[in-house]
């Protein structure tokens, strides 16, 4: 599973009036967008996410500034680097994901595939490993 969180390069029509940068659902990501949120003025040590989802797959974005997304899929772990606006990084369901070493300028774009449901969020860590373990008996049953 952690395998499945990848980078991605969305394509760019630069010109002398500057950049622009298309990311259209179902094209360049996996999904039909159906929520978008931004995150900004986060303080350098702030850690924020701390969760899983059930439902829901993310690409973030940072359409400004750099921060880092650590993925956990309670066996593994991988740390990406969102460091320019043109780079997104698609999180499957399930992923347990912690974003933390926000630039000052930090602007993290996040397109989901799910509208917001509290429900669907997983914000205790031993359970997500509890859950992660289950799902790994079932499936090797
Ligand atoms: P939270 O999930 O803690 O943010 P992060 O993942 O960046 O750490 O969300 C903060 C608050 O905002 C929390 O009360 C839930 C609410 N919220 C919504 O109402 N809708 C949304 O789409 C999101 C992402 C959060």
């Amino acid at each position: 599973m952690i395998d499945d969180c990848k980078l991605i390069e969305f394509s760019q029509k630069g010109d002398e009036r500057g950049h622009l940068v298309i990311i259209e659902g179902n094209e360049d990501i996996p999904f039909d967008i159906k929520r978008v949120f931004y995150i900004y003025g986060s303080d350098h040590d702030v850690i924020r996410g701390r969760h899983a989802n059930y439902n829901s797959e993310f690409v973030l974005i940072n359409v400004s500034g750099t921060s880092k997304i650590k993925v956990d899929d309670g066996s593994s772990q991988r740390v990406f680097d969102l460091d320019r606006p043109h780079i997104g990084i698609y999180l499957p369901r399930l992923v347990w994901k912690d974003m933390y070493d926000f630039s000052e300028d930090s602007v993290l774009l996040c397109l989901a595939s799910e509208h917001y449901d509290a429900e669907e969020y997983i914000r205790d860590y031993d359970r997500y490993l509890e859950i992660m373990k289950k799902g790994k008996t079932a499936n090797n049953a």
